[in-house]
């Protein structure tokens, strides 16, 4: 069954497309993920309007992985379906993404970084999207007891099997991921992309990972941006009955908004408000101005919210001023 969804006709003027490191490959500003929002627990109708609205603003990106529910799985099956019904005749002009590298099934082969797990995992979560391909497919997590050789090497045989376009690294520290780059480039399969979290409360690519991706031509797609919604208006004062804090199934745990994160988010908040931009949109734009950042990889459990953070590309310039206020608030209070 297709639904009658028409993409919007001016979606290629609305937001910037910015090169993936040195490949050819261009990816919106903003791309969408269905880490949470998008499982058997939430309201596929709500997930199915972000994604139309994603689409009609020019997001091509979508990204997901194994694991993704709950329960496990779910988002891609949820994910298949909007594609089918929806998107049916647009997957050229799309980005799918997954993942492999945590726990996914039972037994020694459903996690971490075997080729036996990989190319099992990969050929389920096909299936579960009813795709042929998908065009990124990444290691999710170092394994640090497979051989680095044996997980790249899996990644790029499924390039070869025509089950991935490029392959990408996430959460890889950056001496691994320039080991990683280096057996990718030789295998003929170059890494395309790697997916750190980072945020103006999470900081630690700045430690030397993303001078490693600037010096390979390797994209960058922070993940958790927002840092789970904390970088927003919705943890200002308290914690909101519909908020991931407040959530069982969520990963953002009410311990971690403490008053000394909400002071530093309401003094975040201040300079957003001089810039005429919500929280969420100056913390995107932050991002942003590092031209090593491809594309950030935001999280929405309602439309408005990603209208909102869309909005954030309508100022990504910050005074000299602006950014040493910033940077004093992330200094002077204890991150998330
Ligand atoms: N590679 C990895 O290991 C890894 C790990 C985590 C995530 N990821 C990827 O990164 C994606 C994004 O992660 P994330 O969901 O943590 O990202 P995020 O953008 O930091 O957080 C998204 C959450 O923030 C709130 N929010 C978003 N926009 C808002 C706005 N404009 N105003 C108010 N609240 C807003 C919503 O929270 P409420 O739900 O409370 O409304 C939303 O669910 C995931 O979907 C996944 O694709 C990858």
């Amino acid at each position: 069954m297709t639904t009658n969804y028409l993409p919007a006709a001016g979606r290629y003027q609305a937001l910037p497309y910015r090169r993936c490191g040195q490949s050819g490959l261009k990816l919106p500003a903003i791309s969408l993920g269905l880490w949470h929002n998008f499982g058997d627990v939430d309201a596929l109708a709500t997930g199915r309007q972000t994604l139309r609205l994603a689409f009609d603003h020019g997001i091509t990106h979508f990204d997901l992985a194994n694991n993704y529910g709950p329960p496990p799985g779910s988002a891609e099956i949820n994910f298949g379906r909007v594609l089918r019904e929806d998107f049916a005749g647009y997957r050229d002009e799309l980005i799918i993404s997954t993942k492999a590298g945590y726990n996914m099934w039972e037994g020694p082969y459903g996690e971490w970084g075997s080729r036996k797990y990989l190319l099992a995992s990969l050929d389920q979560s096909l299936k579960r999207m009813g795709l042929e391909y998908v065009d990124i497919f990444y290691h999710h997590r170092p394994d640090p007891d497979t051989p680095l050789e044996e997980s790249m090497g899996a990644l790029a045989h499924a390039v070869r099997q025509g089950k991935a376009l490029y392959v990408g690294l996430s959460n890889y520290e950056p001496d691994r991921a320039r080991e990683a780059i280096r057996l990718l480039r030789e295998m003929g399969t170059p890494c395309l992309i790697h997916q750190p979290k980072y945020s103006m409360l999470v900081r630690d690519p700045e430690a030397g990972l993303l001078d490693v991706l600037g010096t390979e031509g390797v994209g960058c797609i922070p993940f958790s941006p927002l840092a789970q919604g904390l970088l927003t208006n919705k943890y200002l004062h308290g914690i909101p009955d519909d908020s991931r804090a407040a959530k069982s199934t969520g990963f953002l745990q009410r311990d971690q908004v403490t008053p000394a994160v909400v002071a530093q988010l309401q003094s975040l908040n201040e300079i957003a408000r001089q810039r005429s931009q919500s929280l969420a949109q100056m913390a995107l734009a932050w991002l942003l101005k590092d031209n090593r950042v491809t594309s950030v990889l935001v999280g929405a459990s309602r439309p408005e919210q990603l209208a909102d953070s869309l909005r954030s590309l309508d100022n990504l310039a910050f005074s000299p001023d602006e950014l040493a206020r910033i940077e004093q608030i992330l200094q002077s209070q204890p991150a998330a």
